[in-house]
């Protein structure tokens, strides 16, 4: 493969920084409902201030690790007409009892939300368990936990390509290189250790795109452990999907957004010819704390010894339209995964990897 060098462009102006943009407000437009409260993980800034001024929500908690981020992102919401209330509050998800501190803060909330960095909690499986317990600890019953992240299943694969082919070359009588990177035209994935077992914590890499400066370090997330801790911690997995079928899926309803922030990616066909390459290297989560009030919805009867479901899994995750009193009294519709879909949840990663019985 030819890698050409991307020219470094303004990281807002970078297309992975405009894709990252899109899904982000796509998912809030999914989940968020009028009057929604909400906490948001990592909130550093407050980049999506504007995404939850137009989703209408009533009540903001932004958590973040740092000083800097907490301030600008109160600052952000500050300067505009406060269309909901909002706190603040410097903790970290992964180590603290985010509860105890945001007891009188308006809790518990609606939706709890990570868009960038559910991978910090993949350091060790002390925090991933710490946060995936706060996440269900600040959720009403029925309410929803969801993000973006690097889809580490994909990633793997890629991987574990390059370490099959360098050792396929290995067995010629040149000595072979460590095979520790994965190039695409737009990025290079390093690891920093070559491993053919997937860790399930502390796994790192470095992540460049070609048009950036720097690289960011990041720990793989992996999916199976953030399932069964998820369960364990309360909460139901409801899906982990590819950007690139995430696009796929919700591409007729959210064209017009798709086009506002990323007009150069996408042809005539609503194809994305340039930037499937990046989408494809993140994957949306979604989960759900169970709501014991909720009453499923009457199943049609048996049909050649099969149950035929009155309606049909949405693998976007997306939630049939409910009105805002079932949204309040928790009565969300929501759809269930195919335990036989034939997709697999992690993607195309390497199937042992796989995590079969977690249904
Ligand atoms: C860019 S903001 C994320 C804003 C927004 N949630 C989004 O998705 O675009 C990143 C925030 O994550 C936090 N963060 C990034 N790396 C971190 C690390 N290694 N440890 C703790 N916090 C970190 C920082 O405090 C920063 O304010």
């Amino acid at each position: 493969m030819m890698i050409t060098t991307a020219p470094f462009v303004s990281r807002t102006e970078s297309a992975q920084y405009r894709l990252y943009e899109f899904a982000k407000t796509a998912l809030i437009k999914i989940f968020a409902t009028p009057y929604a409260a909400v906490c948001d993980f990592y909130c550093g800034g407050g980049v999506d201030t504007d995404k939850w001024n137009d989703a209408q929500i009533g009540h903001y908690i932004g958590i973040d690790a740092s000083t800097t981020g907490i301030t600008e992102a109160r600052e952000l919401w500050e300067s505009q007409t406060k269309p909901y209330t909002a706190e603040f509050c410097e903790l970290d998800p992964c180590t603290e009892n985010l509860e105890a501190y945001l007891r009188d803060k308006g809790v518990p909330v609606d939706i709890v939300c990570c868009m960038q960095h559910l991978q910090l909690c993949f350091e060790t499986e002390e925090r991933a368990r710490s946060l995936l317990q706060n996440v269900a600890s600040l959720l009403k019953p029925g309410g929803y936990f969801f993000g973006i992240t690097p889809d580490s299943s994909t990633i793997w694969a890629k991987y574990q390509k390059v370490v099959e082919a360098s050792h396929n070359k290995g067995a010629s009588a040149k000595p072979n290189p460590v095979a520790n990177c994965i190039r695409s035209e737009h990025y290079i994935i390093t690891f920093e250790v070559e491993e053919e077992k997937f860790p399930f914590f502390g796994k790192k890499y470095q992540l460049k795109f070609t048009n950036d400066i720097a690289s960011e370090t990041y720990n793989l997330v992996h999916f199976p452990s953030l399932i069964r801790l998820a369960r364990e911690a309360g909460l139901e997995y409801v899906e982990i999907q590819n950007l690139t079928e995430f696009y796929d899926d919700n591409r007729a309803q959210f064209a017009g957004l798709f086009h506002t922030f990323c007009p150069t990616l996408i042809d005539p066909r609503g194809k994305l010819p340039r930037a499937a390459d990046i989408l494809g290297l993140y994957s949306t989560f979604i989960f759900q704390k169970p709501d014991p009030d909720f009453v499923p919805p009457i199943t049609t009867p048996i049909v050649d010894g099969s149950h035929v479901e009155d309606r049909e899994w949405h693998s976007s995750g997306r939630r049939p339209q409910t009105s805002v009193d079932d949204e309040k009294n928790g009565h969300l519709d929501i759809p269930l995964p195919p335990v036989d879909s034939g997709k697999g949840i992690l993607g195309p990663g390497p199937a042992d990897q796989r995590f079969p019985d977690f249904y």
